[in-house]
């Protein structure tokens, strides 16, 4: 054998095996010194847990497909910026599980949209977009209006995100279910948005 390059490029397997460990040996380059950087593990200053109801409302994001049109991540350039405001800090997220960062934007970012409408606005808006924005294309969410939370399961979750290291008080976790009872998906939807980026100072 002349040159021990020819064995690893006439062996599909073997070279499968070394580009596949080259491609990790890279990713780990990359990825390893973020997790011992406090600037991406420390929660921003004010950072707070979401309430019991935001907490709902996210879910209902998650089952209704908002990330799959919208990102929650501005990136640092001017163009962004400039529309949406500060650009996303990994401090903002360290106590979201899972992130809703997205990578499509068929609608805009949300990471900030927090204060940017009321919640009325948002309302109408989620009943039937055409109404405030005429030519728009994302679907009405009506039956969010009428479907009432029970809060059956609004505690557990609260508890799983504690066990994951979010600092919820045992006090949260015992009135999450009376927090929630009785408000429509709507609230809980609208109280979710309305806290999206809303704590970098
Ligand atoms: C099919 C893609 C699509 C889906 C799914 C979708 N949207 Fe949208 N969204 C858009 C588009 C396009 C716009 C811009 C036009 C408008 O304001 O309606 C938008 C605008 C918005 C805005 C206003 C943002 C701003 O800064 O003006 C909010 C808030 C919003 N969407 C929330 C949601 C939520 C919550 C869901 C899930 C319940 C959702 N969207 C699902 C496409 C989508």
């Amino acid at each position: 054998m002349k040159n021990p390059h020819e064995l690893i490029e006439k062996n599909v397997g073997l070279l499968t095996i070394l580009v596949l460990f080259a491609i990790a040996l890279g990713a780990m380059a990359q990825i390893t010194p973020l997790m011992f950087q406090q600037q991406t593990m420390e929660p921003v200053k004010n950072l707070r847990p979401y309430t019991a109801l935001e907490m709902e409302g996210r879910d209902i994001y998650i089952r209704e497909g908002c990330v799959g049109c919208h990102s929650q991540m501005i990136r640092p350039f001017r163009a962004e910026t400039e529309r949406y405001g500060h650009y996303s800090v990994a401090g903002e997220s360290v106590w979201e599980h899972p992130f809703l960062w997205g990578s499509k934007r068929t609608g805009p970012d949300l990471a900030r949209v927090g204060g940017r409408y009321s919640d009325e606005w948002h309302r109408v808006h989620l009943i039937n977009p055409r109404n405030v924005v005429p030519e728009s294309n994302m679907p009405g969410y009506p039956w969010l209006a009428e479907n009432v939370l029970d809060g059956e399961l609004t505690a557990k979750k609260l508890a799983v995100f504690q066990d994951f290291g979010v600092p919820y008080t045992d006090e949260d976790i015992a009135n999450a279910k009376a927090e929630v009872a009785g408000k429509t998906e709507m609230e809980a939807l609208i109280a979710y948005l309305q806290s999206l980026g809303t704590h970098l100072q």
